[in-house]
């Protein structure tokens, strides 16, 4: 009987330590395989409605990627540049100016949850407007790939060479959410490093190999 009762006990303790180092795997923020990683942010902003359907140029925001080491992420003016003025979808709006008609009134401001949180990060009122009691702040959105501190890695020779945001970052404008498809390893630098000797555009490229390029 009490052998019974303390099998059941250890292999419960063993099942919630299983299931804890689990959930800890699964929070853990390994460095070096983050393939696949692609962590909530603070706003759903949609890469593939954005970039994908409104086809929005991906140096619209990210222009650093041309001028820069970092691609930068943009800052809430440049989603203030069209959300001054689209504050929901266009069906929840539209569906808004039905009822109004319907009840013979004025339609109501329709501002959607998630376009509300950018809005609050702007300082904007109730009314959509500027209000001073707001104190604005950045979005702190959640930053998804990275190279570890000794590895040199610039956008600007890659974007000139002309290689696409596609080929080291997947297909974002098809992503929800964004999320690492490269595995960012050193193998994965040099075996691009490597063979990219022929021609790009029509001009010879030649990638270094030397250790010093991508280590200080
Ligand atoms: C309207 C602005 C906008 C456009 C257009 C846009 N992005 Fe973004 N991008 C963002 C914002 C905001 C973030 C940060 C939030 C997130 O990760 O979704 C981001 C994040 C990213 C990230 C992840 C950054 C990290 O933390 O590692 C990548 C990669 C990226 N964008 C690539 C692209 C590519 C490629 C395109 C074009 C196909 C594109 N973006 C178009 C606004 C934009
Ligand atoms: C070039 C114009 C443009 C820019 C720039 C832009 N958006 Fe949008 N965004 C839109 C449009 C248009 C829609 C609504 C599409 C629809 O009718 O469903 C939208 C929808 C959204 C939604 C979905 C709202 C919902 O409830 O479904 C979010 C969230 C959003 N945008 C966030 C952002 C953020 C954050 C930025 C800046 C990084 C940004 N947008 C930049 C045009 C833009
Ligand atoms: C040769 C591969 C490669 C190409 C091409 C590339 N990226 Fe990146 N990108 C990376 C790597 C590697 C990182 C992580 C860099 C780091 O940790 O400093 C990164 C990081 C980012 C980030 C987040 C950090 C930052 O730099 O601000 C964004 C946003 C981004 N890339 C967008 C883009 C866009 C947009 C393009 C196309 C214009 C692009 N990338 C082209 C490899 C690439
Ligand atoms: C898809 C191919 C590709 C991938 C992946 C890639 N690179 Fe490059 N890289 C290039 C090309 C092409 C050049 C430009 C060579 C030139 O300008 O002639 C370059 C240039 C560079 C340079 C400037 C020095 C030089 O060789 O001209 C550095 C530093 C660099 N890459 C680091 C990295 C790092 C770090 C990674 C991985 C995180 C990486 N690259 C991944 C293709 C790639
Ligand atoms: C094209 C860019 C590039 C070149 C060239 C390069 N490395 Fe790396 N190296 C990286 C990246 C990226 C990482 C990070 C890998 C990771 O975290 O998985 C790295 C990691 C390392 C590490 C850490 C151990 C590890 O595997 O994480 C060592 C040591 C190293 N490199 C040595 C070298 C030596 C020695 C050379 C020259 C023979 C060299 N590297 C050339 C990009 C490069």
């Amino acid at each position: 009987m009490h052998g019974r009762t303390l099998t059941i006990v250890l292999a419960l303790g063993l099942l919630l330590s299983g299931l804890s180092l689990l959930r800890l795997l699964a929070t853990v923020h390994l460095p070096g395989n983050d393939q696949g990683y692609g962590p909530r942010q603070p706003i759903a902003y949609s890469h593939r409605l954005h970039a994908g359907d409104l086809e929005i140029p991906c140096l619209y925001c990210h222009s650093g990627a041309e001028k820069s080491r970092h691609a930068g992420v943009p800052s809430a003016s440049v989603c203030m540049n069209c959300h001054r003025f689209v504050t929901a979808p266009m069906i929840d709006v539209r569906a808004e100016e039905r009822r109004a008609d319907a009840e013979g009134r004025k339609p109501a401001l329709v501002v959607s949850p998630e376009l509300r949180k950018l809005y609050d990060a702007v300082g904007f009122g109730a009314d959509l407007r500027l209000d001073p009691t707001i104190e604005p702040r950045a979005i702190e959105w959640v930053r998804v790939h990275r190279v570890p501190d000794f590895v040199y890695f610039d956008h600007r020779p890659h974007v000139a060479a002309g290689i696409d945001c596609r080929r080291c970052h997947g297909a974002v404008e098809m992503m929800e959410r964004v999320e690492q498809q490269e595995s960012l390893s050193m193998g994965w630098c040099l075996s691009c490093h490597r063979t990219e000797h022929q021609q790009v555009d029509g001009r010879p490229m030649s990638a270094s190999t030397d250790c010093s390029a991508c280590h200080y």
